[in-house]
């Protein structure tokens, strides 16, 4: 919880408030019994919840209600105004919930609702009798969990080449190298966690083929595990650069909780960095080098940063932000050379540099589905229901290609929210549940004290179009994407409960006009 939450703010609701300070849809922040609570009226029906999200504190009154839900301004989290209950990632973890007592026009808070962990159920009939996760990333890590919240009672394995347990990997470029967030912050869950909820976490273990015939999975140590439904979520890797020297040992990629601590060493210790690659993770990179005060050089092919995915007036605006800071840009060119002590770059230049990142885009993991013959297609193919061309194997996450009700394409996107959405979803359909996947694309990004929130998916548009401001004094706009006259995705820049806004909105076209 952040620090906002020690500080007890708005009316006491425990002495009680009138219902006339409460309007029908709307929220009151107060406290009661030495916490915040969310106080929220629907109609005649009031309810008290934790006033912070569980994800990384956003103020829950400055969300969106939705039906008997509230979601979160930052990062679209989503929770149940009866019992608290996370419903959507990123929150993983529920709010308090508080009884609300109503009499002669006057709200009560009273006491606490306690809130009990899912009883598991007897394995059903169409539950398999086990469920094998290859991936211990955002949506298998999210799979996992759903599984048990979701009563589901027979043996669950989480397989991940990663050296550490699942982590929160868009935290590895932001919190953890500017240096304000703790190690600790990295991980998702402690390992009790995993042992509370009886999830075999197998940790730097790498499955080098399926068998489905004979539902089993071997690992690179040659055991195996044998399996009754099966979720493929092996996520991305980054792409390695071939150049002359970028093999070197301060040549440095993010991907990992052991990239980002190799990363953070090597930062402590260096004065000059390159960074190669202009999108989110190099920019992301730059700007949290430049915290710790490193000097940065920024090498791009594009002309503008982020130009492809957020239009020229955001990328030119990312640019001067980071000039700002004293990032220098060298773009449309790249790194032919790396060397002890710089770069080389297309036009002979040297960049100084003692610290390297290469942050060149990713590629999804693909290997074992192409090894049995899934479908895939730039990613693995999956179905609206994330299952793949074998029955009774799902994916989900970076490496899935979906079929997107709203722009009516398949896509596959590299987003942290998107991947948790979409562990959920596989790990009710693994249970029989038979549910659409249709959430709507989100990502942030935070950049320094610039944050921006996406929401939608435009591959391509023909027309960005901003309203407001978006300059280095004034930050206040929404840039909406479109083609042929559809309205694809929105970006934006302090406007989070227009972004809230938006989502729901584009929800509401995915589901057509009956909704
Ligand atoms: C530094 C960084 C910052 C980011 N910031 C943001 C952000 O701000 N906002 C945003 O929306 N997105 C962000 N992203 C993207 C986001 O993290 C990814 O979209 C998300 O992690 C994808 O989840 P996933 O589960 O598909 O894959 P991952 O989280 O990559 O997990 C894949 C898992 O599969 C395992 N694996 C792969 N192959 C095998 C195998 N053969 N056997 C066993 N295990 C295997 C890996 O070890 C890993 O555990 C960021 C990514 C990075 C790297
Ligand atoms: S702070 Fe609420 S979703 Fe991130």
């Amino acid at each position: 919880m952040n620090d906002a939450a020690k500080v007890l703010d708005g009316p006491d609701l425990a002495i009680g408030i009138p219902l006339s300070r409460v309007a029908d849809g709307a929220m009151l922040l107060g406290h009661a019994q030495g916490e915040q609570v969310l106080l929220a009226r629907r109609g005649n029906d009031l309810f008290a919840i934790g006033a912070f999200c569980t994800h990384y504190g956003a103020p829950l009154a400055d969300g969106l209600l939705v039906g008997d839900t509230v979601r979160c301004p930052w990062h679209h989290a989503c929770f149940g105004l009866r019992t608290g209950a996370a419903l959507r990632p990123p929150a993983l973890d529920g709010v308090a919930c508080w009884r609300v007592e109503q009499r002669d026009g006057t709200a009560y808070v009273r006491e606490k609702i306690e809130v009990r962990d899912p009883q598991p159920l007897p394995v059903q009939a169409g539950h398999p009798d086990s469920v094998v996760i290859v991936g211990g990333g955002a949506a298998g890590n999210m799979a996992a969990e759903t599984l048990r919240r979701e009563g589901y009672s027979g043996p669950i394995t989480m397989l991940s080449a990663d050296a550490s347990r699942p982590c929160d990997r868009p935290n590895l470029s932001k919190g953890y190298l500017t240096g304000s967030m703790p190690d600790e912050s990295n991980f998702l869950r402690s390992p009790d966690f995993y042992e509370k909820h009886r999830i075999d976490l197998g940790i730097g273990v790498r499955v080098a083929s399926i068998y489905p015939g004979n539902r089993l999975v071997l690992l690179a140590d040659g055991t195996h595990h044998g399996y009754g439904a099966l979720l493929l979520a092996t996520g991305a890797e980054p792409v390695q650069l071939k150049v002359p020297g970028s093999d070197l040992p301060h040549v440095h990629y993010l991907r990992t909780v052991a990239d980002s601590r190799a990363l953070v060493a090597k930062a402590l210790a260096s004065q000059r960095a390159v960074v190669i690659g202009a999108s989110f993770i190099g920019l992301e990179v730059a700007a949290s080098l430049r915290s710790r005060n490193v000097a940065v050089d920024v090498v791009g092919r594009e002309t503008v940063p982020m130009e492809k995915i957020l239009g020229t007036e955001v990328g030119s605006f990312i640019r001067k932000l980071h000039e700002h800071h004293e990032v220098k840009f060298h773009l449309g060119t790249t790194a032919v050379a790396i060397d002890e002590i710089g770069v080389t770059l297309q036009n002979g230049e040297h960049l100084p540099a003692d610290l390297v990142v290469v942050g060149i885009g990713v590629r999804p993991a693909l290997a074992l589905a192409e090894q049995i013959g899934l479908a895939t297609d730039r990613g693995i193919t999956v179905d609206e229901h994330l299952e793949t061309s074998v029955p009774g194997i799902f994916a989900a996450g970076d490496i899935a290609r979906w079929p997107d009700p709203l722009s009516g394409e398949r896509i596959r996107v590299e987003h942290w929210v998107v991947a948790q959405r979409q562990g959920q979803t596989a790990a009710r359909n693994i249970l029989g549940r038979r549910e659409r996947f249709d959430a709507v694309p989100f990502f942030w990004t935070e950049q320094y004290d610039f944050g921006l929130a996406y929401v939608g998916h435009a591959e391509r548009w023909d027309k960005a179009e901003l309203a407001g401001t978006l300059d280095l004094e004034t930050r206040d706009c929404t840039v909406t994407y479109s083609r042929g006259g559809k309205k694809l995705a929105a970006a934006f820049v302090h406007r989070d409960l227009d972004g809230l806004r938006a989502e729901l909105e584009f929800e509401r076209a995915n589901k057509g006009p009956t909704a």
